[in-house]
């Protein structure tokens, strides 16, 4: 048996003429948190769809607990254990907490052929659920859409969890988030991957993803540029691997290029300022004499 839980396996994707993804090979252990880092268009988010059972890929395959999988429905992908957060969260703002955390697969009572939604049970678990990682539900049938983004994560995770997820996939669980909620979800992905599940962590910020990271996939235009263990690679090589890395360099330098035309046009200015002062003193002088 192998030592891992998921193993993407020289993986391509085309749409048309896009190259999503080109020969990418990615591998995690259980209780790992792998991180996706990549900028606009990497392929990231194709990437993980492919393990979610959205996207079939057209090269390579997919090893789940070493046997090759192959969806065909997203529901392939959760009734085995991948549990995925998408970038738009997938909750219904107007339905409440209770809703959005079953979505469809509701606690039942009564007898066969005559069950109604166990509304009391629902809101039980739900609100435990969201208790545990430390947010107060105080009335479980109030509409998601009146959460913060920061807390929508949280229910988005804790739902995938509960439903038995052995790989949880989160695509920018921090993007839209302040520093104090960016925290309290990274801290409670750290607590999931703890008791033993994998994390791909899909991000832009490397600065989310160094401090709770244990190794970290790196793609550009849809090549991988490889896998990294923490240990093996600094946050400021991270930085610089991702296309935004080099860019930036060249726009410090434009700037800086623009801050030295600007001073020597400042310089320039008073020169010339001076030079008008002493002419015309000279010429009052000359004017005086005359
Ligand atoms: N369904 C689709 N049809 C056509 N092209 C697609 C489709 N999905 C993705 N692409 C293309 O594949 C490439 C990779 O897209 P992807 O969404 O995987 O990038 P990403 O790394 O997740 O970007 P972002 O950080 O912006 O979310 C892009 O060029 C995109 O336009
Ligand atoms: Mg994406």
């Amino acid at each position: 048996m192998s030592d891992y839980l998921v193993q993407f396996n020289n993986i391509s994707k085309f749409f048309g003429k896009v190259i999503a993804l080109k020969d990418v090979t990615m591998r995690l252990k259980k209780g790992e948190i792998m991180c996706l880092l990549g900028d606009n268009g990497a392929g990231k988010s194709t990437l993980i769809k492919t393990l979610a059972g959205v996207h079939k890929p057209d090269e390579g395959e997919i090893i789940f607990e070493d046997n090759k999988i192959v969806f065909d429905s997203p529901k392939d992908a959760l009734d085995i254990g991948i549990g995925t957060v998408y970038q738009d969260l997938a909750l219904v703002p107007l339905m409440s907490v209770t809703r959005n955390f079953f979505m469809g697969r509701e606690p039942q009572k009564g007898i066969p052929f005559l069950k109604t939604f166990d509304v009391e049970k629902a809101n039980k678990i739900a609100a435990d659920r969201m208790g545990q990682i430390g947010i107060d539900v105080r009335d479980p049938s109030q509409a998601v859409g009146t959460m913060s983004g920061g807390e929508r994560q949280c229910l988005a995770i804790s739902r995938a969890i509960y439903f038995g997820a052995k790989v949880l996939v989160l695509d920018e669980p921090t993007s839209a988030l302040g520093v104090h909620q960016a925290s309290m979800v990274l801290k409670y992905i750290v607590k999931a991957a703890s008791e033993g599940l994998a994390v791909i962590l899909i991000t832009h910020n490397v600065h989310h993803a160094y401090p709770v990271g244990n190794s970290f996939t790196v793609l550009n235009r849809g090549k991988s540029m490889g896998t990294f263990q923490k240990k093996d690679i600094s946050r400021e090589k991270l930085l610089s691997m991702m296309a935004g890395g080099e860019e930036l360099d060249k726009l410090e330098v434009e700037l800086q290029e623009m801050d030295r035309i600007h001073n020597l046009y400042i310089i320039m200015v008073i020169g010339i300022h001076i030079w008008e002062r002493n002419c015309s003193k000279r010429f009052s002088i000359c004017s005086f004499s005359i």
